[in-house]
């Protein structure tokens, strides 16, 4: 198992065995991302940030991690104040972050923008984001959470909702738990299913994911819910997302049908499809799923920079 020096740009460049090394890796940062511990693993090496799509959770828990491992962050967190707004193309500026810096995190509206910046930067590009793309290590910080919560994969009944047409956590999230052996259900609008390509790639792992659009039924012997956003940036046409906006809500009422230990995950932010009453159930887990993505990071950065173990 090699992961100096590579690129995180998709789940699907990892086998089980890697991503489970990762999952292993982060539970040993739990001390250190809650400020307990000091690491100076990465002293000296230097991320670039570079976000051209709104991120809170992923820019700060990368730029956390980095920190937390004692490395240093330089970045571009939106395309107005930097030279892409002069017109430098994407190529152009990952060039540069490449000479600046050790490691480029990259949040790109375009599907195949971090697989583009790789093969223009010499250091490791992670993908944080490529557009209705992929989203890999959201992905790892989702099966982190699954494994921490219910302690296996295969088996589980998964319930994936909301926006799976657009929404890339899904994508990465889908392929990963076909490949661990969980049972899939996909609910959305039928305007949002989960595009082909994904189902024929989980079919292809041995999952029979099935869809529907009724989530009532799919929550009741469901152990895990996976609910997204309506991805309203990726509408051609704001009349379809009013369409569909408030398809789905997570709610008590909801809840009630569900088994009691059932998790509701959400790669956040939410809109309106949790509402706030289920924060203080013992269902909603997202918020420790959010914090788990410092853990998942500082592994990424420490596996792929090579850092000093301690
Ligand atoms: C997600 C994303 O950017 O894809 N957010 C995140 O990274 N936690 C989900 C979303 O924006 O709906």
């Amino acid at each position: 198992m090699e992961f100096r020096n590579r690129d995180i740009i998709s789940i699907k460049d990892f086998s089980k065995e890697e991503i489970l090394h990762i999952i292993k890796t982060a539970k040993k940062f739990i001390p250190f991302a809650e400020g307990k511990k000091y690491s100076d693993a990465l002293r000296g090496k230097i991320l670039s940030s570079l976000f051209f799509e709104p991120s809170t959770r992923t820019r700060l828990s990368f730029e956390s991690a980095m920190h937390r491992l004692g490395g240093s962050v330089i970045g571009v967190v939106e395309t107005t104040t930097s030279s892409v707004k002069k017109g430098e193309t994407l190529s152009d500026t990952v060039r540069m972050a490449d000479a600046y810096s050790d490691v480029i995190v990259l949040r790109h509206s375009q599907e195949g923008a971090a697989r583009l910046a790789a093969e223009f930067a010499e250091h490791p590009v992670i993908n944080a984001g490529d557009g209705a793309g992929h989203h890999p290590t959201q992905c790892l910080l989702d099966l982190f959470t699954i494994l921490n919560e219910k302690k296996r994969i295969e088996g589980l009944n998964i319930v994936l909702l909301g926006d799976l047409k657009y929404g890339r956590t899904v994508h990465s999230l889908a392929y990963a738990l076909a490949l661990f052996g969980a049972n899939l259900t996909f609910v959305s609008p039928k305007t949002l299913e989960m595009p082909k390509e994904v189902v024929k790639e989980c079919k292809n792992l041995g999952a029979k994911p099935k869809s529907t659009t009724v989530l009532e039924k799919a929550i009741k012997d469901a152990d895990v819910l996976y609910v997204t956003r309506i991805q309203k940036e990726r509408f051609p046409d704001p009349e379809e997302y009013n369409k569909v906006a408030s398809s789905y809500r997570v709610d008590l009422s909801l809840l009630s049908k569900a088994k009691r230990n059932m998790i509701v995950m959400h790669p956040l932010p939410r809109v309106t499809e949790i509402a706030p009453e289920v924060d203080k159930t013992p269902h909603a887990v997202y918020f420790k799923q959010a914090f788990n993505g410092i853990l998942v990071r500082m592994a990424i950065l420490h596996l792929i920079l090579g850092g000093k173990t301690r």
